[in-house]
């Protein structure tokens, strides 16, 4: 692996190693308490995000310190792009200070692939657009297969905003290349035009859509990457797409809950479903980032 700019170029093989490293780094987590090794010693992480972030820009930070390197964490507020130079010229300065890993977070679809094709070090993807978050894909992944043993032949329903999420194109992709059912269950104006890959199936109806389904990953409504005009009021797309324990009785007995956070308690998703003790991954998914985040960059960047 040179870089980690989406899921389409894993192959079922890269998948597994990845999720095999966080693994061994999550078992290491949890019983060493506070897990270090030097894999990454005198090396330099430096992260680019152009877009709010806590989850994933915090766990890039401790997983990269956990492995030993040191973690430069670039901020675009304060940066010469505010004195109107351009995105390609503000890449080609911070390499030249030649860092040894770059994650990279752009509200621009394909922008970790331009950085790419401009640096020597490996690039990776913390999320652009709608397209692509492939980090956030593996741990979810991680986290099922903690709970539920593996992935093929689970069915697994992404709903809510399933058209503005990139958490739903990297984790359909990479599900249905291990094996799983994937549905997309989303009103029709939050479903794709156009699905990320072949097998999804999709339905208008919650409950309908988590029937039988051993995964319910609820997604929150991404306005700040869609026409407002468009939207219901919070209390309407409750009433009608919020996953409540009631809604929730379609799904098998023991199905999980997922969300890649930030939440939108009583938007989609009621605070009894969210604050389960244990039906409900967040934290365990939030938890997950770290080790999965050492493994990318371990397997990256360790050689
Ligand atoms: C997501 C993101 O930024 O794509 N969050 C995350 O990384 N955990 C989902 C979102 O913004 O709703």
């Amino acid at each position: 692996m040179k870089h980690l700019l989406g899921i389409d170029e894993l192959s079922t093989n890269d998948i597994q190693t990845i999720i095999d490293r966080a693994e061994h780094y999550a078992k290491s987590l949890e019983n060493g308490g506070s897990y270090y090794n030097n894999i990454l010693s005198n090396k330099i992480v430096l992260t680019l995000f152009f877009e709010s972030s806590t989850r994933t820009l915090t766990s890039f930070d401790i997983a990269a310190k956990r492995l030993g390197a040191d973690v430069v964490n670039w901020n675009a507020e304060l940066s010469a792009l505010k004195k109107d130079e351009s995105f390609s010229d503000t890449i080609d300065t911070l390499s030249a200070m030649r860092p040894d890993a770059i994650i990279i977070r752009h509200s621009e679809y394909g922008a970790p692939e331009f950085v790419a094709n401009r640096v020597d070090c490996p690039v990776v993807n913390a999320g652009d657009s709608w397209r692509e978050h492939p980090s956030q894909a593996l741990l979810d992944a991680l986290t099922i297969i903690q709970e539920k043993g593996q992935l093929e032949g689970l069915t697994v329903a992404i709903c809510g905003d399933v058209a503005h999420s990139r958490v739903a194109s990297s984790n359909a992709k990479l599900l249905t290349k291990m094996g799983a059912n994937v549905r997309f269950v989303a009103p029709a104006m939050l479903m794709p035009q156009k699905l990320p890959c072949e097998g999804i199936v999709c339905f208008e109806d919650l409950e309908e859509g988590i029937k039988g389904a051993d995964v319910v990953m609820m997604l929150r409504i991404q306005k700040e990457r869609m026409d407002r005009g468009s939207i219901p009021s919070d209390a309407a797309y409750f009433n009608n797409h919020g996953l409540t324990m009631e809604r929730l009785k379609s799904a098998k007995l023991d199905a999980i809950i997922m969300h890649p956070g930030p939440m939108n308690r009583g938007v989609e998703i009621a605070d009894e479903v969210a604050d389960d003790p244990t039906r409900s991954m967040m934290k365990r998914q939030v938890a997950n980032g770290i080790p999965t985040r050492m493994a990318i960059l371990d397997l990256l960047g360790g050689g």
